[in-house]
């Protein structure tokens, strides 16, 4: 099987292609290494091929069977800071939707559950989005053209909704890798920790090993659609902050500020059946195992992320 992954040197992206090459996939990774590096890629840079440049230049990569898109500017508050991303981001997909009708190839591709803002948890993929954000319009009309591809094109497709994603190797998306991450630094550093408000904030926090097996199972499947990778439990800010500090056996300063952000999203937690009943996927990482390898990862870099 031959596989592409946009994005693939990034934290999520490249962990699918380290799987993928385990499972002995041929792998072509496109990637504009923006927030991404080459060195997530280096425990297998001689068993996969690699093109610098944007998702839209998918075709240069020769024939593939599947593809996992996870190529596109990461973060909301990068789309805050440039709206013109929404445009970039729909256009470089409708490159990739064309590339796996043109090569019959099933696509498999990431969203996000900050679709979900505005509703009160649990989420589920039948909740209409309320669009609250840059990030989230592009995200939602990614969504909406794969299922107009599909209908009028055949395209076979699983868009998968992230939950909030941790895990080791999110050292170059900086100041936006997920909370577990930037707690861990902080206290590797001993630097105070910045809240956002009173740290009642929850997130459904997913492992990143959970996110690759959801990405296997959908590329298999037959089925067609939107689907929730999430666990089904959801961790205040606070709450995480202790399962970090009971793990580094450390205290961890922090700095509780207003929050200066409009739409922000307050609660984001998974409702897991539809994913479980039809892609047969439910999350299996414990956290506190989780953060305790992500914590050994981020004490072996010879520099740890000093941000803000
Ligand atoms: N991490 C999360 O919690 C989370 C949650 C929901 C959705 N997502 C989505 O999952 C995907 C992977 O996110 P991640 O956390 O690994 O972030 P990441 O920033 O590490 O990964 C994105 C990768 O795509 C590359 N990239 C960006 N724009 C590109 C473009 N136009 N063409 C080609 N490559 C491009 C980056 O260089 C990077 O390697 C993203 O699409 C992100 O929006 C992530």
């Amino acid at each position: 099987m031959n596989a592409i992954v946009t994005g693939g040197a990034g934290f999520i992206g490249s962990h699918i292609t380290e799987r993928l090459v385990k499972e002995g996939y041929s792998v072509s990774v496109i990637d504009a290494l923006n927030t991404g590096d080459k060195k997530n890629l280096n425990s297998i840079a001689n068993k996969i091929k690699f093109l610098k440049g944007n998702s839209s230049s998918i075709s240069k990569l020769g024939k593939a069977d599947v593809v996992f898109h996870e190529g596109i500017y990461s973060s909301s508050p990068m789309y805050r800071n440039n709206n013109a991303l929404v445009g970039k981001a729909i256009f470089e997909f409708i490159s990739v939707l064309n590339y796996c009708v043109k090569n019959k190839c099933k696509l498999v591709f990431a969203s996000s559950s900050s679709i979900y803002n505005g509703y009160p948890p649990p989420h589920n993929e039948e909740m209409v989005p309320k669009i609250k954000d840059f990030y989230t319009e592009a995200r939602y009309s990614m969504e909406r053209l794969a299922e107009l591809f599909s209908q009028m094109y055949g395209l076979e497709y699983c868009g998968l909704r992230y939950f909030s994603v941790y895990g080791d190797r999110e050292e170059s998306k900086k100041e936006f890798a997920n909370m577990v991450s930037q707690i861990i630094w902080k206290g590797l550093l001993d630097k105070e920790l910045v809240i956002y408000g009173d740290g009642t904030q929850r997130r459904d926090l997913v492992n990143v090993a959970d996110v690759v097996a959801a990405n296997l199972l959908a590329s298999k499947s037959k089925e067609n659609g939107i689907f929730n990778v999430g666990t089904g439990v959801s961790y205040s800010f606070n709450d995480t902050i202790e399962k970090v500090v009971n793990v580094m056996g450390k205290k961890i300063k922090t700095k509780n500020i207003e929050n200066p952000l409009k739409n922000y999203v307050d609660v984001v937690h998974a409702d897991t059946k539809k994913s479980l009943d039809k892609l047969g996927f439910s999350a299996k990482i414990n956290i506190d195992d989780g953060i305790k390898e992500a914590l050994d990862y981020y004490k072996g870099l010879k520099k740890v992320p000093d941000i803000f």
